[in-house]
């Protein structure tokens, strides 16, 4: 029951309507019987600022921040993780009595999700997509000691920027290339591949991935950031070549339980964002 004591955290954005992180972290705060309740904003472009400042007013102790903020956020925090301000994005703040402080989940979450299945460490990993997604995941995995990282892109430039950017802060080779051969060929020792571009998204479920099975190898582990639908096209093919797949509601539950341990200090159990998530996914 929400009381006068009740802690509230939220998410804002726009649109937020189709969020699945209210009933996650609900769902995880009556487990933990914590008295906090999450809470969408719909918080339009133009006005965060104002937004912003009334969460401080108002003694949120949390936010989550997605499409369009997570830039912008910036501007109104005090202090800014040091993850977080490599990638340049916060999807999560918390708020004390004398500090607003942002973080990034994102970055985190995607390794979390590997990491289920296969340590990232020394091992080679090709991003495809130069986005916000691509350069949280990136980051973060320098920071987690991957051996090689390729970014390949569509628009090659913006995949060197980002190598660019990542080689500036690391020892770790970092790499671009465009969608073509080159592509075919550095996958053949390739560990991990995840794919940050939206191809397969609903309502595209039937777009071409742009990794198929012949350019897979069984040992390789396929990650799609993708979690709508759960099973993508880019997943199908994994499956195809006998790959280990790892789809993106891993993810989406892993950077929610961080920004959760964040604010509350408790770690929730991944059972009860993943219950809850398949059957939001499957309605
Ligand atoms: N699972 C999760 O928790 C999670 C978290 C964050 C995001 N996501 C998903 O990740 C996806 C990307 O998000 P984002 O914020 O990184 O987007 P973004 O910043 O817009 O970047 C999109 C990237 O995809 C590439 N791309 C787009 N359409 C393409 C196409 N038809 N062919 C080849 N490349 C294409 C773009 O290439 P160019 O540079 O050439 O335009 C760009 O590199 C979204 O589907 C989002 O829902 C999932």
């Amino acid at each position: 029951m929400i009381t006068g004591k009740t802690t509230v955290v939220g998410i804002m954005g726009d649109p937020v309507e189709h969020s699945l992180s209210p009933p996650m972290h609900n769902a995880a705060f009556q487990e933990l019987k914590l008295d906090y309740v999450y809470v969408p904003f719909h918080v339009k472009r133009g006005n965060l600022a104002l937004a912003m400042e009334g969460a401080r007013k108002m003694g949120i102790k949390g936010l989550n921040l997605t499409i369009p903020h997570k830039i912008e956020v910036i501007n109104y925090l005090d202090e800014v993780d040091e993850v977080a301000k490599l990638i340049g994005a916060v999807n999560t703040v918390n708020f004390t009595d004398d500090l607003v402080t942002g973080y990034n989940t994102d970055g985190i979450g995607a390794v979390k999700a590997i990491e289920e299945v296969r340590s990232i460490k020394n091992k080679k990993i090709i991003i495809i997509g130069a986005g916000g997604a691509a350069r949280a995941i990136s980051f973060q995995l320098l920071l987690s000691g991957a051996g090689e990282v390729l970014i390949a892109n569509r628009t090659r430039e913006k995949a060197c920027i980002l190598a660019d950017n990542l080689n500036e802060i690391s020892a770790t080779s970092v790499g671009c290339l465009g969608l073509d051969d080159e592509l075919t060929l550095e996958l053949e020792d390739t560990d991990v591949l995840i794919n940050t571009t939206p191809i397969g998204m609903h309502p595209h479920e039937d777009d071409e991935p742009l990794v198929t099975a012949d350019m897979m190898h069984p040992d390789l582990v396929v990650n799609d950031i993708v979690y709508n639908p759960l099973e993508t096209g880019l997943l199908r093919e994994a499956d195809k070549a006998g790959a280990i797949k790892v789809p993106g509601t891993k993810m989406l539950i892993y950077q929610g339980m961080e920004a959760f341990r964040i604010w509350t200090g408790k770690t929730p159990q991944l059972e009860t964002f993943e219950t809850v998530l398949m059957k939001e996914l499957n309605r």
